[in-house]
């Protein structure tokens, strides 16, 4: 036996992992970033302010300056405060690790993110899928079924969703969040916020079983990493136990700082995506044999349905055509044919609508 076949758990060994396409040469429409880099002036002042950041020392890991400009700018409710992660990523980690108590359960509709089901698996948990509706709208009978028989420590509910783009059903997700009372607690996970015009934030202080859990990464930050979640101060207090003193490095926290100063550059490339968002969902919905999901985030989800051709077909013909976007046909029966696509700019866009009429036979 080999040292990792004696020592690796067996469903790590099972796993494969995390498959990140090279996109080198592709217009690249498969993982939700910002196509928008920051104005050139700003560029150069980050640059400035980067270079005389101290290298040499641990951060330091109350975080209070980004917090306190986080808490600033992105509507946390007065009184509560955030936990900081190296990307929403780790913040699901983090809550996985502190409720995984031996028979401990994790609840989310499916399909959806996959880090939920993988962190859970990661700490042991057991993670039960409740499927969403044909039209992709949570299934309001069976989520409080599932959490009636399962009683789970954590429910997620993203919102948007994610590969689905829709918003959930808000009097749906309080019956949830109602249902689950004190025996869990309910992660709504707002990754797309910037793109979705409404938020759960607010509402935050009425449900001391709620997190509201969110990233930069969308916003045009993917590279630095970092993710936020506010929570009732005893919740919180709980998860910073478990969150490793220094996970978000000094790099990020002076980049998310600064850029803060120059929220409205991200929130004006945000109104513009949700521009495009629409444009390419109406251009989408002109073209024969497809079908387009509304969305509430940076991507649309879309379903081929043109006889003799197959989601996957049409993600092949696109990859020849230089351009690469998710096939999350394979992911769930509910997706099948479908394929996920970043909103980017004009130009990137009309790249891909271009690719996609001749990969559709049009
Ligand atoms: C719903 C949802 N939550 C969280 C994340 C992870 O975001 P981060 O880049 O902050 O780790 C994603 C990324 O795609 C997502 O779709």
């Amino acid at each position: 036996m080999s040292v990792a076949k004696n020592i690796i758990r067996a469903d790590v060994r099972a796993l494969s992992a995390y498959h990140v396409p090279d996109a080198s040469g592709f217009v690249k429409l498969d993982a939700m970033e910002n196509p928008y880099t920051l104005p050139p002036e700003l560029q150069r002042q980050l640059g400035e302010r980067l270079g005389a950041v101290a290298l040499n020392r641990y951060p330091v890991p109350s975080y209070a300056g980004l917090k306190a400009a986080i808490r600033e700018h992105m509507g946390v409710p007065g009184g509560f405060d955030v936990v900081l992660g190296n990307g929403s990523d780790e913040l699901i980690s983090i809550v996985s690790v502190a409720c995984a108590k031996p028979g401990a359960k994790v609840l989310a509709p499916v399909p959806g993110f996959v880090m939920y089901a993988m962190s859970a698996q990661f700490a042991g948990l057991e993670f039960v899928g409740v499927p969403l509706n044909v039209d992709l709208s949570l299934d309001r009978d069976a989520m409080l079924a599932a959490v009636r028989e399962h009683r789970p420590a954590i429910t997620y509910l993203a919102y948007p969703n994610n590969p689905t783009g829709n918003l959930f059903d808000l009097e749906t997700m309080l019956a949830i969040i109602r249902e689950v009372g004190d025996t869990g607690i309910v992660v709504v996970d707002e990754a797309y916020q910037p793109f979705a015009g409404t938020s759960f934030m607010p509402r935050l202080p009425d449900h001391p079983n709620v997190i509201v859990m969110r990233t930069v990464s969308k916003l045009g930050l993917a590279g630095i990493r970092l993710g936020y979640m506010s929570a009732s101060a005893e919740l919180l207090a709980e998860f910073d136990k478990v969150r490793p003193p220094y996970n978000v490095n000094v790099l990020t926290e002076t980049t998310a700082a600064f850029v803060l100063e120059h929220a409205a550059v991200l929130d004006a490339q945000a109104v513009s995506l949700c521009d495009e968002r629409a444009r390419l969902a109406a251009a989408l919905a002109e073209m024969p044999g497809v079908t387009v999901f509304p969305s509430a985030a940076n991507f649309i989800l879309l379903r081929v349905v043109q006889p003799g051709l197959t989601g996957s077909i049409v993600f092949e013909r696109l990859l020849q055509r230089k351009v690469l976007v998710k096939n999350v046909g394979k992911m769930h029966a509910l997706l099948e044919n479908c394929l996920r696509v970043t909103v980017s700019t004009a130009a990137e866009n009309a790249l891909f609508l271009d690719a996609l009429k001749p990969s559709l036979n049009i």
